[in-house]
């Protein structure tokens, strides 16, 4: 039996809850967070251990929620209380012209008062409220009945679970309500999304409307967390019905009970107010930080729009405004292949220059090898193209085949250093992994150089671009032997600076190993990996020898990380470079971890959901420093699996093969803490 929840302990959680929604609100309606990330976290996991002790106290609009439930076996479909309709479409000034005119004469006025706002690019959501609380989201569908994503657009942080009951009084409606609007993905987010995807190899989306309805519409509500999306509300419904005499009022009134809506709407006095409208932010729309492809115009007078009403799939007294499509044809002259900071090479596509939208484009990124084969895309062919907001134009598809076509392969070698190109069959990249390649100079001694790395301070950004424009650093043990003349010739760097410079370079030999392994910037070991290795490797040379296998038995290295890190030692101007530095000066030697005991010895410990009192690595430390071992997986070998809140499907394979389950506490007591 659970104990009952002391009143303390339920003031506790509403308080923070409270606080909770409120920073959310700042930081995801308002863009303007008053509080650190931080400690928004430590409320965070504060109320998730309080929630964990006293499940009973659970509620669906807890901001716990949030971070995503279980995946579901498939959607369930709900029919709308109200058709979800769609807008006739006006493609150019003279049509919305057209439509004023009907408006007009079917409502009986010399002039209507509209509403402008921008047309969101994304996916249409009904959310149901009742009693204030987030009770239903439902997508578009076919207008008449929709897909029930209720734990997805929970994760979307911009959606209030609740809203505030003396906000509902300040604007007069009942807590049992309807909003609509759209969810969107930003252009930022977007960018990401698309960076990380051609990163891994995984799928490349065409825009941000597709990832944003595909993160909606998925089964598994953590990958909607993930995908980091937005909602504008612009519509209101109470029983169906405006509960307002003006469009404008629910647009207030929105924003009064907190949901995101547009401040961008703009009363306009007649049609050609609406058309100066339209073409402000066609010019202005670039710059918005999510897609817009219009405009819809709405009747202000809610009166009106009854009296107008509806056709058999949209309403009159709507219009949207669609600008023009910003599609192009043209021939694909040749692709060629771009080293990125990372050493990730980009096939992009060299095309006979082609206006689109009013600007001249003559490249387009072609992501990766598989982006190719999907577009089934050869030299020569005459393909489609696409230019949305500020982002990089790309290549819809191919429209006709080129007479004389010829395909594309990736480089055997780098066309920067001439480096072997890496690439690990089954996975997308194409990796030059020379850490001195010219095309990744600059970031590597950037990162060498960084806090967590050698913290070498005073080599920014500014002073790398000169030093490598100079000549006078190729790799990052060319740092060590700068000479004052050096870099006091250097521009922005009087004697004195450059004196201290040379002091932090000298003063970064006596780095420790972990610092300098996390330094070489291999790829996906971080610094805590770096640590690691540093504690099981005596040398930075015993690391650069090491065997996949031996390198797997350090403790959160899987077969991933250890051939990344065999693959960087396998180039030689790597080893060539680990030669230079040793002479340099820099060979740190190994730190040996703290053992306080050997309670764990041979204990392999699992981690999984997050604990309330330390973090997943935390944790993990004081295992090691008991001799116990921290894995990444559960087998049968496993001793223990400790889960914390929302744990993931760790858990259920711990149940499957009959680990022992332990909870944080339970794990303290294992410790003794
Ligand atoms: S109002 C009955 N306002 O565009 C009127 N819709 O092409 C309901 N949309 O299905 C829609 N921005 O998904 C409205 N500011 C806005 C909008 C908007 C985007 C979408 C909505 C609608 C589609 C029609």
């Amino acid at each position: 039996m659970a104990k009952a929840a002391p009143a303390s302990v339920k003031k506790e959680i509403e308080e923070l809850r409270e606080k909770l929604r409120y920073h959310e609100y700042c930081y995801y309606v308002l863009d303007d967070p008053e509080i650190s990330d931080a400690a928004y976290d430590r409320m965070m996991s504060r109320l998730k251990e309080l929630e964990a002790a006293y499940p009973e106290l659970v509620t669906p609009d807890s901001p716990t929620v949030r971070v995503g439930g279980a995946p579901r076996a498939g959607f369930t479909t709900v029919r709308h209380a109200r058709p979800m309709l769609s807008l006739d479409n006006a493609f150019s000034y003279d049509a919305l012209r057209e439509w004023d005119r009907r408006v007009r004469e079917g409502s009986g006025q010399d002039k209507i008062e509209y509403v402008a706002e921008h047309k969101f690019d994304g996916l249409s959501i009904s959310l149901q409220y009742e009693d204030g609380v987030l009770t239903r989201g439902v997508t578009r569908g076919d207008g008449t009945t929709g897909e029930d994503v209720t734990p997805n657009v929970k994760t979307i942080r911009s959606i209030p679970l609740r809203v505030d009951p003396a906000a509902l009084k300040k604007v007069k409606l009942p807590p049992d309500f309807e909003v609509r609007g759209e969810v969107m993905m930003t252009k930022k987010a977007f960018e990401a999304l698309n960076r990380e995807q051609e990163r891994i190899g995984g799928k490349i989306f065409v825009n941000a409307r597709n990832s944003a309805a595909g993160a909606v519409r998925v089964l598994d509500p953590s990958i909607t967390a993930a995908r980091r999306l937005d909602f504008f509300a612009y519509y209101l419904l109470l029983d169906g019905k405006v509960p307002f005499a003006k469009h404008s009022d629910s647009l207030q009134a929105l924003k009064q009970l907190r949901f995101r809506a547009s401040d961008d709407w703009k009363l306009c006095a007649g049609i050609e107010a609406v058309i100066g409208y339209c073409e402000d932010w066609d010019a202005k729309r670039e710059k918005l930080p999510y897609e817009i492809d219009g405009v819809v115009i709405k009747v202000n007078s809610i009166a009106i729009q009854n009296e107008l009403g509806y056709t058999a799939k949209a309403p009159r007294w709507a219009i949207a405004y669609k600008y023009p499509a910003r599609q192009e044809t043209t021939v694909v002259n040749d692709i060629i292949v771009q080293v990125g900071r990372t050493g990730t090479l980009t096939p992009v596509a060299v095309l006979e220059p082609v206006q689109v939208g009013g600007v001249t484009v003559s490249r387009s990124t072609l992501h990766n090898m598989d982006e190719i084969d999907r577009l089934e895309l050869q030299i020569g062919d005459t393909v489609l193209i696409e230019r949305a907001g500020e982002v990089i134009p790309h290549v819809l598809k191919v429209v006709k085949e080129g007479k004389s076509r010829r395909p594309f392969r990736m480089p055997k070698h780098c066309p920067e250093c001439g480096s072997t190109i890496h690439h690990v069959e089954g996975e997308v990249a194409y990796r030059c992994v020379n850490a001195a390649c010219p095309a990744k100079r600059k970031e590597s001694i950037l990162h060498f150089a960084g806090r967590h790395a050698m913290n070498i301070d005073g080599l920014g950004d500014k002073i790398v671009d000169q030093l490598v424009d100079k000549g006078l650093v190729k790799d990052v043990a060319d740092l060590y032997s700068l000479k004052l003349e050096d870099v006091a010739g250097l521009e922005r760097m009087a004697e004195k600076s450059a004196q201290n410079l040379l002091k932090e370079i000298e003063a970064s030999k006596k780095n420790s190993l972990a610092r300098l392994i996390y330094a070489l910037g291999v790829q996906f070991v971080g610094e805590r990996t770096a640590q690691l290795l540093a504690e099981h490797f005596s040398s930075l040379e015993e690391l650069a020898e090491a065997k996949e296998e031996e390198l797997e038995e350090v403790p959160e290295v899987g077969p991933k990380v250890a051939a990344s890190i065999v693959e960087f030692f396998s180039e030689p101007a790597n080893r060539q470079l680990i030669k230079k530095l040793n002479k340099a000066g820099v060979h740190p030697t190994a730190e040996k971890r703290v053992v306080k005991s050997q309670k764990l010895a041979g204990k392999s410990f699992v981690f999984t959901g997050s604990l309330a009192n330390r973090s997943r690595e935390e944790a993990g430390d004081l295992v090691i420093q008991h001799g116990g071992k921290v894995s990444g997986s559960v087998s049968k070998k496993t001793a223990y699996v400790v889960v914390g809140t929302d744990p993931g499907s760790k858990y259920d394979k711990a149940k499957e093969l009959g680990v022992t389950i332990l909870s944080e506490s339970e794990f303290e007591k294992l410790l003794g803490l």
